[in-house]
């Protein structure tokens, strides 16, 4: 790390902070401007006393035109006015970092930064600290409260970041504020048409692509935008509030998450970038101790494949539900353990594993007990079985979103787990609303989910979560934080009245939504043809797709989602068995948002490569390069491709498995279906 002065200026008349570190000095009303270590994005920073103000260019263009920051305090005036610099500090960053677990082992960390300390002119002031960072894939700039008389414990009942783009660009979005949170399909729209969005928002402009998010979300409430007023361009941080209209319940000194965009020629090229994991702070040194839970890959934090007494109830086969038509028993959880302990899958979910299931749950307050199995299933018996195979049971905690009853058991509920040596748990939050009256985003939900992570880290267990927070890149802080729905997944192929996704959504969700982080989606469905209980749902891809899938959506725990017996003997299967969880690098190579992505992982383990490629409802060919693959190498491509005429509507199952020797320099050409895909791994000869 060193610092360097020379790319923080003053436009104006104010000379003096010029190349200076530290500065201790007031100026009234300077502007600065920031570049990234490349030159390509320029950001201004104004302080003025109507206001502080920011914009953003890339390659010589505005992206994001002269916009508001700022914070509304409640009872209070804005906080942001009438603010002069009280001091000012810059550096440059440029390490590389390593993943213990991740889709790249090495990220490299270069960002140019600007800390611009504001103090109020008004006789009793308050202050503020802004803090942006250049990167050459985007910037991040978030707010600083530090100890101070006039601001002890607070509520922020605002904040003022706007985002007012230079451009109307397509806009892929999610409205907020419905009931299922994300769990719905992507719009495409003008940017003038949204109203309220999810974040990551990925817009396509003419000459660049952006996606706007936020990394390192901690008591704080989850940022949404609103559009200002209909038809216009300004997107405004809209944060998700209590039941009162709180936004943020707070005490100095804190700091808001940080605020980002990613920046890149095409929208392909956001998913080459690691700008939100950058924003967030590696472990604590605390935590690497060896004495304690976290970070402690090979111990109990390992990404793997699972199954799990799942899809068979979103099909209508068998219920969560004690009974007659009981999931969750130890003759069946056995089926699965001798499966998973045949292929390389280590782990095996068992949903209604518990007491408290019975009939609607979802409706009513939750009657779950986390440490006491459901009668026909004999968890202890089922645990050690899996260990003697070589297989690790994973725990479910579906909350049915009541999170006081949760937490009042929680750590018991952890510490069983650990008792029986379980290390993985899958979280749910099934309802419209939390404790009956929370949203799924806010700062309750923020907090309690920290204290699942924490908790889960106490008692060595590695989290996976649905229905909670989107993602902002925590696990670079929490490596137990493995991955997490926040998508509308596979289940709703399952067992959604209105028939499940559109063959697109999986071509959308990595610009979007993947861009937040790990997903699981659940894929790896073989049998197309559940109409017994489900006449009108249908998976909506081809099988070549459904491989795919496991390389082109990114999770560390990926789930093998379908029934053993529908894998049974199947070939195909073959590739499932072979696809890591864990890579060395990853690249996203052709794609656009809603047509077609092509992604390229390189196996941690071993010199091998694979390769995923997925198309929307429209047949198309690819050509493919692989110069991905190590000079003069020579591997053998094993390619799991669609049938002639397969199609994911009339003949999803037709696939070809070819073997074909190839080099970097070769090139293939991908024929995809019409919902279909192409799976390759590279072994290397
Ligand atoms: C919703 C989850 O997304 C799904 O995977 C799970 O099976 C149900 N909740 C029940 O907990
Ligand atoms: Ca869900």
């Amino acid at each position: 790390m060193h610092k360097c002065s020379l790319f923080v200026f003053l436009a104006g008349t104010i000379a003096l902070l010029a190349g200076l570190s530290h500065a201790e000095t007031v100026v009234s009303t300077p502007h600065y401007s920031l570049s990234s270590p490349d030159q390509q994005i320029q950001l201004q920073v104004e302080v003025k006393p109507e206001g502080v103000f920011y914009a953003v260019s890339y390659a010589g263009r505005p992206v994001v035109n002269r916009s508001r920051l700022g914070l509304k305090i409640k009872g209070q005036q804005a906080l942001g006015e009438q603010m002069v610099l009280r001091k000012h500090s810059e550096r440059e960053y440029n390490q590389d970092w390593q993943q213990p677990w991740g889709e790249q082992q090495t990220i490299n960390e270069h960002y140019r930064e600007l800390r611009l300390e504001l103090i109020e002119t008004s006789a009793s002031p308050r202050q503020l600290t802004l803090v942006v960072r250049a990167f050459n894939d985007g910037i991040g700039l978030r707010y600083e409260i530090p100890t101070q008389a006039k601001l002890k414990e607070f509520v922020i009942e605002d904040e003022l970041t706007e985002f007012v783009l230079a451009e109307n660009s397509h806009a892929w979005w999610l409205p907020a504020y419905r009931n299922w949170g994300p769990e719905y399909q992507y719009l495409k729209s003008a940017l003038s048409s949204v109203d309220v969005a999810f974040t990551p928002i990925t817009l396509e402009a003419r000459h660049y692509a952006l996606a706007i998010h936020e990394a390192a979300l901690v008591n704080y409430a989850s940022m949404t935008l609103r559009m200002v007023s209909d038809n216009t361009k300004t997107l405004k941080v809209d944060l998700v509030p209590w039941p009162n209209g709180d936004k943020v319940r707070t005490a100095a000194p804190m700091q808001s998450p940080w605020r980002t965009i990613q920046i890149a020629p095409k929208a392909i090229d956001l998913l080459n970038s690691y700008l939100t994991l950058n924003l967030n702070e590696p472990p604590k040194p605390e935590t690497l101790k060896s004495n304690n839970s976290y970070i402690k890959p090979g111990t109990y934090i390992k990404p793997g494949k699972y199954m799990g007494i799942w899809w068979e109830m979103h099909i209508g086969e068998k219920d969560w539900s004690p009974g007659p038509k009981q999931g969750a028993t130890t003759a069946r959880a056995k089926e699965y353990i001798d499966f998973a302990a045949q292929h390389d899958i280590s782990g095996v979910l068992i949903e209604g594993w518990n007491k408290g299931w019975e009939g609607e749950w979802w409706k009513r307050t939750p009657t779950f007990i986390f440490d006491e199995p459901v009668v026909g299933l004999d968890l202890e018996e089922v645990t050690l079985y899996a260990r003697e195979k070589g297989v690790e049971i994973i725990g479910h905690h579906e909350t049915a979103a009541g999170v006081t009853y949760y937490e009042q058991q929680m750590d018991a509920a952890f510490g069983y787990y650990e008792k029986l040596g379980i290390h993985s748990v899958k979280m749910g939050y099934v309802g419209t609303r939390i404790d009956g009256d929370q949203w799924h985003h806010g700062q309750y939900m923020v907090n309690h989910f920290q204290r699942v992570v924490d908790t889960a880290a106490r008692h060595k267990v590695m989290v996976n979560a649905h229905e909670t927070v989107t993602d902002t890149g925590l696990r670079r802080t929490y490596p137990n934080l493995m991955t997490r729905e926040c998508v509308r997944g596979m289940e709703y192929n399952g067992g959604s009245p209105d028939t499940g996704n559109m063959p697109d959504h999986t071509t959308i969700i990595p610009f979007t939504r993947g861009l937040s982080g790990p997903i699981d989606f659940t894929p790896g469905i073989f049998n197309f043809d559940y109409k017994k209980h489900r006449p009108h749902n249908r998976v909506p891809s081809t099988l070549a797709n459904q491989l795919a899938l496991y390389v082109v959506l990114y999770s560390p725990l990926q789930m093998v989602a379908d029934l053993p017996e529908n894998y049974a003997g199947h070939p195909a299967f073959q590739f499932i068995d072979d696809v890591p969880t864990d890579w060395k690098q990853s690249r996203a190579l052709q794609g656009e948002v809603g047509e077609y992505l092509v992604v390229a992982r390189q196996d941690k383990q071993s010199p091998d490569w694979y390769l995923g490629a997925i198309t929307n409802q429209d047949a198309r060919k690819l050509e493919v390069k692989l110069d991905f693959l190590a000079p003069k190498a020579r591997y053998e491509a094993q390619i799991y491709r669609d049938g002639k005429d397969a199609d994911w509507e009339t003949n999803p199952e037709a696939y070809e498995i070819k073997r074909i020797n190839v080099t970097a320099k070769s090139t293939l050409e991908l024929d995809l279906k019409p919902g279909g895909g192409t799976a390759i791994r590279f072994k290397r000869r």
